[in-house]
């Protein structure tokens, strides 16, 4: 069994080592060299010396140019005296890094002074071209350390979307100058609603912070070096407080003065979650477009995320300028006059090259641009999504289900994430269409980083098994066996995860009883048992 996560598509394990000590020399085709420096990076920081880069293709290590092996795919030959990597981009080539550093334990051994792996035959590429993490910084803001933690073990686990949701109704995220008002105002929260959904309290400590347009630079650098791309969201036309309460011209009424503390709204807005920007005012999409250009500065991505989701319509109904729209238009519901948004929006993104993602509750309307890309996260089959594939358009998974890690282990279990296959959702037929799948870290529950983590890991790894190994080389058991050996590498890194006699568990009335708790009144239920249990464990050792 190899230790690898994600398992690679083929791979033999044949007899002898491999080792790797102070001579050993590397070569790389010049198109590879940024892998092999990361090898080199990688040896150094486990071992502390530096491996000689040779100009012979007589080296130990070779990175050999080889056009016919897909873009992120590569071939690796270890034999008791060579090492061989064959990729034909860097993105491939490292990615052989990651699973030599896997293979090695390189970053488990205290202070080795050589790193041995297995000889071994691998060919690997993976089965999604979009391999995706969400995480959400609007409910709580984390700062940079906390994205390159995670961004780093994406790079590990050869993810390669990192989706920011970076501004929702409890707070505002990035700089925009134009409208300074979205960081002085929407950062700032004087309080949180922190026990559950279904219980008001109030934590009254205020939380805020935001990230400059230059440290976003530097975050979006630090990503590319990982083949990390970065989807930045900004939520709308729901989901849209923070913004509304620094310019509150953004909305129908212009009521919102401050970051909710209640999740969804407040009683000012008409009610619980029918917060919602305009849809008929010139300045909603003027806003929207100078958002859109200064982000488009800072984010490279052919993607933006205008979210769409969960937008409910009372004030829309109710609004002057939204229903002078409506008729202008043609329109016949305000589900139209938010397609008619959405489009606007997607024919401004391509325009710079963009296309537009959004949750699928952007297909409630009719009339979509072509180049939409729906994101599947309903709990709910939905029909529209299907017939959207169906049409030849395309569309990332994260159904609920599996891929919701905002949810606690008992609910969300990791043999459902891991078993994902889309047949199991009604999209088998249509797989074609489908860009990749993604997880998702909503974090209204996680104040800290230690809690982001503990949901997260050992998520991310069934997460990226299902990116990027084909299904027929998938087994839960298996899995399992490799995660164990895997834990360790978490201890050492001092990053949290769920105990794995947590993540799967069968008893369906315990399991009721946590989703009840979860809902209605903690949390953090599951959480806090699992640090008894770990703290428990850490004694017996
Ligand atoms: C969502 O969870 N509202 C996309
Ligand atoms: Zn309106």
């Amino acid at each position: 069994m190899l230790n690898v996560i994600p398992r690679p598509a083929y791979a033999e394990e044949k007899f002898g080592e491999f080792v790797i000590n102070s001579d050993t020399t590397v070569y790389a085709d010049d198109q590879l060299a940024y892998a092999r420096d990361a090898l080199v990076n990688c040896v150094e920081k486990a071992c502390g010396y530096r491996l000689q880069v040779v100009v012979s293709r007589k080296a130990k290590i070779q990175f050999l140019f080889d056009r016919h092996v897909a873009r992120e795919g590569y071939n690796l030959e270890a034999t008791t005296d060579s090492l061989t990597v064959q990729a034909s981009a860097i993105a491939g080539a490292f990615y052989a890094v990651q699973t030599i550093r896997q293979l090695t334990m390189a970053d488990l051994i205290d202070n080795p002074t050589v790193l041995t792996m297995h000889a071994v035959s691998i060919k690997d590429e993976p089965v999604y071209a979009y391999r995706g993490l969400m995480f959400d910084e609007a409910r709580y803001f984390h700062g940079a350390d906390t994205v390159k933690t995670i961004l780093d073990m994406m790079a590990y686990h050869k993810l390669n979307v990192f989706h920011w949701h970076l501004s929702d109704n409890e707070g505002w995220r990035v700089e925009i100058k134009k409208y300074p008002k979205l960081t002085e105002i929407g950062s700032y929260r004087k309080g949180s609603q922190y026990l559950a959904w279904g219980n008001k309290s109030i934590d009254k400590t205020p939380h805020e912070g935001f990230y400059t347009q230059q440290e976003l630079k530097e975050i979006v650098a630090y990503a590319a070096r990982l083949n990390i791309m970065i989807v930045p969201e900004i939520d709308m036309p729901a989901h849209l407080g923070a913004a509304i309460a620094a310019y509150p011209e953004l909305s129908c009424r212009n009521v919102l003065k401050e970051v909710p503390v209640i999740h969804g709204g407040t009683p000012e807005t008409g009610g619980i979650g029918d917060i919602i920007g305009c849809a008929g005012k010139d300045f909603t999409y003027r806003f929207i477009y100078d958002v859109i250009d200064e982000l488009s500065a800072i984010f490279p991505a052919p993607y933006f995320h205008i979210g769409g989701d969960e937008a409910p319509k009372g004030e829309w109904k109710k609004c002057p300028h939204c229903q002078e729209t409506m008729r202008k238009y043609g329109l016949e519901n305000e589900e139209q006059l938010q397609g008619y948004m959405n489009n606007k929006i997607a024919v401004y993104l391509k325009r710079k090259g963009k296309r537009l993602i959004g949750w699928n509750e952007i297909l409630t309307a009719k009339k979509l641009d072509n180049s939409v890309i729906a994101q599947y996260w309903t709990y709910k089959r939905d029909p529209r999504v299907e017939n959207y594939l169906m049409s030849g358009r395309d569309v990332i998974v994260s159904k609920h289900q599996a891929f919701y890690f905002d949810m606690p282990y008992a609910m969300n279990r990791l043999k459902t994430t891991y078993e994902f296959v889309p047949e199991k959702y009604g999209i088998g037929e249509y797989s074609s269409g489908i860009l990749g799948v993604e997880g998702t870290l909503w974090t209204e529950w996680m104040p800290t980083e230690e809690r982001v983590e503990y949901q997260l890991f050992p998520r991310m790894e069934a997460l990226a098994e299902v990116a990027w190994t084909p299904a027929s080389e998938r087994n839960y058991r298996d899995f399992i066996l490799r995660l164990r050996k895997f834990i360790p590498i978490l201890d050492k890194a001092r990053i949290e995860y769920c105990p794995l006699s947590m993540v799967n568990v069968k008893n369906p009335l315990k399991r009721l009883k946590i989703a009840r708790v979860f809902q209605r009144k903690n949390a953090h239920v599951e959480y806090n048992r699992a640090m008894v249990v770990k703290k428990r464990r850490r004694y017996r050792i």
